[in-house]
């Protein structure tokens, strides 16, 4: 099995260039199935999930092709008609797989899904999911681990609230409203700049959608959709593990292919624990920081700050003068690497969804465990500001949404290599 040799302590600096969104990716590649017309995605971040995503589009009967080099994908799926069963062993691994559910049923009339099922960071339910499709008018029931969907007359748009902010069920629900008959408005949206990412894409392929609100949209469904050409957003969660890697080790790094407009919540966090960035308009830089000063975070839905980026800023608050604190409010267990980050000399408690961070702590090399994404890459910044060498064992969950991270780093002067 593949691990991280990480050797701390080696100041980087040079620029990183931030790849394409997987959370952007993965609906857009999902509202694919809408469309006969050719369709051209660029920027597409070469990571796991994505990989994944392409794998169920061509077990489906999708003509879906993607250059790696040119991190291209080309879908053309004029006359096709595309097989509306999601198996399990394809979504086990990515629970996002079940964002094909709405487009399915909306185009096809009938789709069945695998449930996803559980996972590190929580049980992952898809209740706000079948909530919105069966408002649409989806006759929904649940056997033998999957979710079996189908409208006699096809879905049909509405006024609907959703019950709690879910990105996932917001993005079933506008690309299922997409294709569907009549006008829909969905309200208590998450707003995620993936999903207005998601929306221009929608909206390049003919369908009328307005943000009405932060959390409001009107959607015009529509049957016959255009030929499209799309780039995909930067993403967001890669930018900020590598500002947080600046903020830890860096000696002037620059972040480069982003829109710090978005990041505006991560930034300004930052900043008032003492970290000297300077904002560009499409790069941002990250000086030597020398003093951290604590902070108190709670994680939220954009523009909150993301549950994404909770385990990497914990690393900096370990070396914060001072307690701070992270309220965890989006999973119910995601402090799993509370206990590794601990193993390498951090002082964490956690009581509930709260966790105290005494600092500063020198951290030492360990050999660690990655349980999920965001925990493994945790690990990977602790190791970058550790004594000595780190080993992180199951960097598969890293792969699932990072791309090249070792190479990225190791181009900026980082001592990390990967091992078999
Ligand atoms: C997406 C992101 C993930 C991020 C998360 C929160 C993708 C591919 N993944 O995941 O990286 O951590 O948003 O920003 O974009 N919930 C329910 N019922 C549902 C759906 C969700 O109770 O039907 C709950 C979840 O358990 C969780 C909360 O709502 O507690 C938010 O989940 P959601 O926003 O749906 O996250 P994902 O779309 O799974």
């Amino acid at each position: 099995m593949e691990k991280l040799v990480v050797r701390g302590k080696r100041k980087i600096s040079g620029v990183i260039k931030i790849s394409g969104s997987k959370n952007a990716t993965l609906p857009i590649l999902a509202a694919s199935i809408l469309n006969k017309n050719k369709i051209e995605i660029n920027r597409v971040p070469i990571v796991k999930d994505v990989l994944t995503m392409v794998e169920l589009l061509k077990h489906i009967g999708s003509n879906i092709k993607l250059d790696f080099k040119k991190k291209r994908i080309l879908i053309h799926n004029k006359n096709r008609i595309l097989k509306t069963t999601a198996p399990y062993n394809l979504l086990k691994t990515m629970r996002a797989g079940v964002i094909i559910l709405g487009p399915l049923l909306s185009r096809f009339k009938k789709a069945k899904v695998s449930l996803p099922g559980g996972c590190a960071i929580g049980s992952r339910p898809v209740d706000i999911h079948l909530f919105v499709l069966k408002k649409l008018g989806a006759k929904i029931k649940i056997k033998n681990g999957y979710i079996i969907a189908k409208t006699t007359k096809g879905l049909i748009g509405k006024k609907i609230k959703l019950p709690s902010v879910s990105v996932g069920a917001t993005e079933n629900a506008i690309i299922a409203a997409s294709y569907a008959k009549g006008t829909t408005y969905l309200s208590n949206c998450a707003c995620e700049p993936e999903i207005k990412d998601l929306t221009n894409f929608l909206k390049k392929m003919g369908i009328k959608i307005n943000w009405i609100g932060e959390r409001k949209i009107k959607i015009s469904g529509k049957q016959n959709l255009k030929s499209v050409n799309h780039k995909v957003m930067f993403d967001r969660i890669e930018s900020g593990t590598f500002i947080i890697a600046g903020a830890l080790i860096g000696n002037k790094l620059k972040i480069s292919g982003i829109e710090p407009k978005i990041l505006k919540k991560e930034i300004s966090i930052l900043k008032k624990m003492g970290v000297k960035i300077k904002v560009n308009k499409s790069d941002l830089i990250i000086f030597k920081s020398n003093k951290i000063k604590p902070a108190y975070i709670k994680t939220e839905p954009y523009p909150g700050f993301p549950t994404d980026l909770q385990a990497q800023i914990m690393v900096l608050m370990t070396k914060a003068n001072g307690v701070s604190k992270i309220k965890e409010n989006i999973f119910e267990k995601r402090f799993m690497h509370v206990p590794e980050l601990n193993r390498m000399g951090a002082k964490i408690k956690i009581f509930g969804d709260t966790s105290f961070i005494y600092g500063p702590q020198q951290l030492n090399g360990a050999e660690v465990m990655a349980t999920d994404l965001r925990a493994s890459v945790s690990l990977v910044l602790a190791g970058l500001s550790a004594g000595d060498k780190t080993i992180v064992n199951r960097v598969y969950h890293l792969d699932r949404g990072y791309e090249k991270l070792e190479t990225k780093l190791r181009n900026c002067k980082a001592n990390i290599f990967r091992k078999n």
